[in-house]
């Protein structure tokens, strides 16, 4: 199993490009169920996540072709079977994404659950619920959802009484071929969800109210082939930018999205980060002491569950007492332990954790990932950490950060990457 060895106590400098976002590329990736032809994608990161949502859609008989600036061609045409495996689904809970175009297009659907998880239970209600007020029938027997919808689906309301974002494209894909109109209320405002309705749009549907808790969608008979970039990863580009603040030094990230980071780039700020935006270039500058922020996540706009494990380290060493309430996820302080073992000083009351920062405060230990965005915090804590931190399961960090040392390495920090 891949180890990193990160040597902290680096500043960081220089400049990267964004990468693609994984989170809007598993969504448009399933989108390709829908249509009659070739989906053409570009600026596909190269992720663990992605490759398994390549695989769900190759099981079913998809043809794929990427090239190697992971520029994709995805035909659906002629699929074999419309069965997501619980081998796959069970590595990446966002495979549910294939249900909702699966039954649109084809009437039917078999994707197993998803089980549990290590942020918490997770569970799949509300894509059921969509489902089944778009008239399928839908049951969940040997560890697999099995949908139908022999007479197709038609228009509805659907009203989300929990904001969710996969849950809300998956009631979009489903409904772009419904019959008749569907509204969908208190629907998930995050960027990702409109760079799906985008593509979508692209391809002929007809969804208005992008951005907004109200989107409305018109059915339409059939898709068509086209092309579509993925927006850049707004996680990816705030976790550079909070690593950065944390050694001091300045970084540009370039290629990004500046407007769909307006809550973490304020949060920065506080913190002591200087920072200049110029068109889809951000550049941030830290020298001094940090300054604790408080943290409470929340749906966009609002401050991301996604950077809640990467501010709890900033706070380790900014100076003074912070606090971070997480509301989206039960269960998603899995790496205050590792950070504890660290030199953090953190305790946890339920769903707040309460943070005595101090410069200088976090030493090396071995320490180990234990889900994606805990990964994340974990490396920006060895790049201040004193000594050679081991980070042991790094292959969480590969599901969503793309060469993640190599991009570290390039700013200044030393990490290397260990097999075995
Ligand atoms: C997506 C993101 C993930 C991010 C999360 C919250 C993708 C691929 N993943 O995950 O990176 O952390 O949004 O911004 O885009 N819930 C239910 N029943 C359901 C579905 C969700 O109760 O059927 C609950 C969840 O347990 C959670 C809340 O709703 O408490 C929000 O979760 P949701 O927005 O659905 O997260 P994901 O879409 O899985």
């Amino acid at each position: 199993m891949d180890k990193l060895i990160i040597e902290g106590g680096h500043q960081l400098s220089g400049s990267l490009k964004a990468s693609g976002a994984k989170n809007s590329a598993l969504p448009v990736l399933a989108s390709s169920l829908l249509l009659e032809g070739k989906l053409t994608l570009s600026n596909i990161p190269h992720l663990k996540d992605v490759t398994t949502m390549i695989e769900v859609l190759g099981s079913m008989g998809a043809n794929i072709t990427l090239d190697e600036e992971m520029n994709l061609e995805i035909d659906t045409s002629n699929l074999t079977n419309q069965i997501a495996r619980y081998e796959l689904v069970k590595t990446m809970r966002a495979s549910v994404l294939v249900l909702g175009p699966l039954l649109a297009k084809f009437g039917k659907a078999e994707v197993a659950l998803p089980g549990g998880c290590a942020i918490g239970s997770r569970p799949v209600n509300l894509h059921l619920d969509c489902m089944k007020k778009l008239g399928a029938e839908v049951v969940t027997e040997g560890g697999y959802i099995k949908a139908k919808a022999d007479k197709g689906l038609k228009g509805t309301e659907i009203l989300f009484d929990t904001i969710s974002v996969t849950g809300t494209e998956n009631a979009i894909m489903a409904a772009v071929l419904a019959e008749g109109t569907t509204i969908i209320k208190n629907a998930a405002r995050e960027p990702e969800v409109n760079d799906l309705i985008n593509c979508l749009n692209e391809m002929g549907a007809q969804i208005d109210g992008e951005g907004s808790k109200e989107i409305t969608i018109q059915g339409v008979k059939e898709l068509k082939p086209t092309s579509y970039e993925i927006m850049p990863d707004r996680i990816e580009t705030a976790t550079y930018l909070t690593a950065v603040t944390m050694t001091g030094g300045d970084i540009s990230i370039k290629n990004s999205m500046p407007k769909t980071l307006d809550s973490v780039l304020d949060k920065l700020k506080a913190a002591g980060a200087k920072i200049k935006i110029e068109k889809d270039s951000i550049h941030l500058k830290m020298d001094g002491s940090i300054k604790p922020v408080d943290i409470s996540t929340a749906p966009y706009p609002l401050f991301p569950t996604d950077m809640q494990a990467q501010f709890i380290s900033l706070n380790t060493v900014a100076d003074g007492r912070s606090s971070v309430v997480e509301t989206i996820f039960e269960n998603r302080f899995m790496h205050v332990q590792e950070l504890i073992r660290m030199g953090g000083n953190i305790s946890l009351s339920g769903n707040t954790a309460i943070i005595k920062g101090k410069k200088g405060s976090l030493h090396s230990a071995p320490v180990m990932a234990t889900d994606l965005r805990a990964s994340a915090s974990l490396v920006l804590a060895g790049l201040v950490a004193r000594g050679e931190t081991k980070i042991d399961r790094i292959y969480h960090i590969d599901r969503g950060y793309e060469r993640i040392e190599e991009k570290l390495n390039s700013l200044g920090a030393n990490i290397e990457r260990v097999t075995g």
